[in-house]
């Protein structure tokens, strides 16, 4: 079957990237693509056939044996075993296995015990923002990526995990070489820094086992589940994961949410009349920026005709989260941002049983985020409001290189 080419990483999708969703839902609900690095996929484009993959454990897994496949990736065979083991945790396997992982950590995320998290949260937030000034460079200037969106969710996730203080910005950077992967010279520049931060979590986690301290890694060491303790290398993945899906994501979260309220005046002006909406502009902001561009990839488990395709035993199939948040179906005017839209059942935690574990707390740190902020300097604006936007080439994240912003107005 013809497969057609969308440059997911080209310069024209990262600044319009509704065009190309628009160009793949018109293509057919479910879609052969050829996409850079992984190649040739099966790609669901509409919400219905996005949640409906997501949700479908029968015909859709991410093991890949139940598929009958040897391998995930090709590419991580050129990285050490021991680093591609970290990437053995909840989100590659299906059923119990799923189950029993994703089941010693469901608690410390539910909506309750992220609520319990606000006044920290606050906290935390208010003491970046307070910060700021001490970052402007000479013209006024200064970027909320290193200096707030992304120490501040950093900081959250490792005072859960319970990682000693002193240690943060040197796993920050070993976990941040990963941002930069676009060829094998980087991956293995990535995989470096990938090795450091395995050492670095083994070691955190033989200290919890000597001396039992707080924080979720710890109580991972010691908890038992049907008799069994996670294995170390479970726990390191498992630690891995947390650490990493924990803050990277809600980097890019946060710095689009700040991005989106500071072109869309009207919208931001709306928030702060009323901060009781801040989940619902949080929940817009995720349907609008779409910050997960895609799900990770699922094996096609039998031949099937599914949506009028001839899907193939081994095959892989991907939910394009961003079309399916801008599919004029579900969403009436889908390009327009409008933090009082009800309902707005986006896909950017997914959806079935690997919906986002720290969905509460994202949320929760989103809008604290943009309350702290939004209050302390209402007149930040953009340093170069008519020029372009630094997105990213990174495939299937939504990102910037920088938010460059002065904390007062030009004119005061
Ligand atoms: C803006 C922030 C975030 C976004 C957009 C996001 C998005 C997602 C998505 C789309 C998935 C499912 C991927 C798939 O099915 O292919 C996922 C899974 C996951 N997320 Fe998040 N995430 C965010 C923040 C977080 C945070 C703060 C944590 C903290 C621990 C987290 C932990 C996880 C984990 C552990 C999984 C795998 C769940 C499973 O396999 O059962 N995420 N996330």
């Amino acid at each position: 079957m013809e497969s057609q080419r969308f440059d997911l990483i080209s310069s024209e999708f990262k600044s319009a990237p509704h065009k190309t969703y628009q160009r793949m839902r018109d293509e057919g609900d479910v879609i052969r693509a050829r996409i850079p690095i992984i190649g040739k996929v099966w790609v669901c484009t509409t919400h219905q056939a996005c949640s409906e993959m997501l949700k479908d454990q029968e015909l859709f897994v991410r093991e890949p044996a139940r598929a009958g496949k040897r391998s995930v990736a090709w590419f991580l065979n050129w990285l050490p075993r021991r680093v591609r083991e970290l990437s053995d945790n909840m989100m590659s396997y299906d059923g119990e296995q799923h189950r029993r992982l994703r089941g010693l950590v469901d608690k410390a995320f539910q909506r309750q015990s992220v609520s319990v998290l606000q006044p920290r949260l606050t906290a935390l937030a208010s003491d970046f923002v307070e910060e700021l000034p001490q970052h402007t460079d000479d013209s006024g200037v200064v970027d909320l990526i290193p200096h707030f969106a992304r120490p501040f969710p950093l900081e959250v996730i490792s005072e859960l995990l319970g990682l000693p203080e002193s240690d943060r910005t040197q796993f920050a950077n070993w976990g941040n070489r990963l941002a930069t992967v676009r060829s094998l010279p980087t991956m293995l520049a990535a995989g470096g820094g990938l090795w450091k931060l395995r050492k670095y979590l083994a070691q955190q986690i033989e200290e919890c086992r000597q001396n039992p301290r707080p924080g979720l890694l710890s109580d991972l060491v010691h908890v038992e589940q049907d008799g069994h303790r996670l294995s170390s290398k479970e726990l390191i993945a498992m630690a891995f994961l947390l650490l990493v899906a924990g803050h990277e994501t809600t980097v890019h979260l946060i710095t689009g949410a700040i991005l989106t309220f500071l072109k869309e005046p009207e919208q931001k002006a709306q928030l702060m009349n009323n901060w009781d909406l801040a989940t619902s502009a949080v929940d817009e902001t995720l349907r609008y920026v779409s910050p997960i561009e895609m799900s990770k990839g699922r094996f096609v488990v039998r031949d099937v005709e599914w949506h009028g395709k001839p899907l193939k035993r081994g095959q892989t199939i991907m939910a394009m989260i961003g079309s399916a948040n801008h599919d004029p179906a579900r969403f009436p005017d889908p390009e327009t941002f409008d933090i009082s839209r009800s309902p707005n059942l986006h896909l950017s935690f997914g959806s079935g049983i690997h919906t986002c574990l720290g969905m509460q707390l994202a949320r929760a740190e989103a809008a604290t985020a943009l309350q702290q902020l939004f209050t302390a300097y209402p007149d930040l604006q953009l340093a170069d409001p008519e020029g372009p936007v630094p997105w990213t080439k990174r495939l299937g994240i939504r990102t910037l290189s920088n938010l460059n912003v002065r904390l007062k107005s030009s004119e005061n």
